[in-house]
């Protein structure tokens, strides 16, 4: 099978490997298609502190399960599925408490394990989630990324009457418009980035105000309206200083940056107005959630696609996807 390898950063090669046989309690996925991911980006160029090397990147993908391990119902076979990449002990506290995307020996497919950038990739039978046919094959890998906004909104618990400010419309920021809008009935969805294609992507995503703060601070473009809920998607560490300053009091924000940067903020800030601040890391069990959004039409992932590239074009499809993000959103791989 051809399989995308990175060998050490930098280094990225289509491997030709031997089709492996799935283990007690795993699935094979035969993969159809996948979609690329800026952490998948990061493990090519070695900055992704979680990576092991040499490995099969990929960790958004669908397919249809080809084979299975013992223990695993053979019922199973030919059904199609999305694979979260969640890989937990069940035991930790974390697992415990049903946060298993923090558990304490977190393994993700195609960071820690090999992934789904391949013909075909082994997880977990728990982990490949059947899909209703109403999905379409094409748009399937996208339930992956809408599980991040997912999770941040279960901690957020956005309503109806609340003013939402989502700093960055890249593909994390869309996700999230989409999920506070079609999901949440979110009425007021502002969106603020410094690229005007991307801004005009928030808007057919549901934005509905779309402001560019590369010159005029968002302060002075909001004149006055605090958002009542705001979720950085962003991810610059001076963001969340600016969050809190324009935030309503009792509002709550929302992280998902990873950079090992510091932020400089004050107690005040945050106390004053009693602000609650969530952080989210990738999904804990939201895969059915999304799958329901997304056959219920409340989530629309082909809005996100702007690209479809054969897996052969690995390296140029991972090139476009870094490198424009004024033409470019969600590159889905054909397999
Ligand atoms: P992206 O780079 O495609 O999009 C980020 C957008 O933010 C860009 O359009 C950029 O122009 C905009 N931006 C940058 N600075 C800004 C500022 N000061 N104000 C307004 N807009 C600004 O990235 P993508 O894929 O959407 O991911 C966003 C972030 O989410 C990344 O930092 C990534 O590491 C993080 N992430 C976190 C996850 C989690 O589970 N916590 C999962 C996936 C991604």
């Amino acid at each position: 099978m051809k399989s995308v390898v990175i060998e050490q950063p930098g280094q990225l090669n289509i491997a030709q490997r031997n089709v492996p046989q799935p283990d007690p309690g795993e699935v094979r996925v035969k993969v159809k298609y996948a979609s690329i991911c800026g952490s998948d980006v990061h493990i090519w160029h070695g900055h992704n502190p979680f990576a092991r090397y040499p490995r099969v990147i990929g960790h958004e993908f669908f397919g249809i399960i080809d084979a299975v391990g013992a223990g695993v119902d053979p019922a199973r076979l030919d059904t199609r599925v999305v694979v979260d990449p969640v890989v937990s002990c069940g035991h930790c506290y974390p697992c415990s408490i049903g946060r298993p995307n923090v558990c304490s020996e977190l393994q993700v497919i195609g960071v820690h394990r090999d992934g789904g950038f391949s013909e075909f990739a082994l997880v977990p039978d728990a982990n490949a989630w059947a899909l209703p046919d109403s999905i379409e094959d094409r748009v399937a890998s996208l339930v992956e990324p809408f599980t991040i906004a997912a999770n941040i909104c279960a901690f957020l618990q956005p309503q109806p009457q609340d003013i939402a400010l989502v700093f960055g419309a890249g593909p994390m920021g869309l996700t999230a418009i989409q999920v506070l809008k079609g999901v949440y009935g979110v009425e007021r969805v502002i969106v603020a980035d410094r690229i005007d294609e991307r801004l005009q992507m928030a808007r057919d995503n549901g934005a509905d105000l779309a402001l560019n703060n590369t010159e005029t601070p968002l302060a002075t473009q909001l004149n006055g309206v605090q958002p009542t809920l705001i979720i950085d998607a962003a991810c610059h560490p001076d963001i969340f200083a600016e969050a809190a300053a324009l935030a309503s009091p009792a509002g709550r924000i929302g992280l998902l940056g990873f950079s090992g940067a510091p932020c400089t903020i004050t107690q005040q800030s945050l106390t004053s107005k009693e602000l609650s601040v969530f952080t989210s890391r990738l999904n804990s069990h939201r895969f059915p959630h999304v799958i329901r959004w997304m056959a219920e039409g409340k989530i629309a992932p082909h809005k996100l696609i702007t690209h479809y590239i054969p897996l052969n074009e690995i390296e140029r499809a991972m090139t476009l996807f870094e490198k424009d993000p004024r033409a470019c959103c969600k590159v889905i791989l054909e397999i």
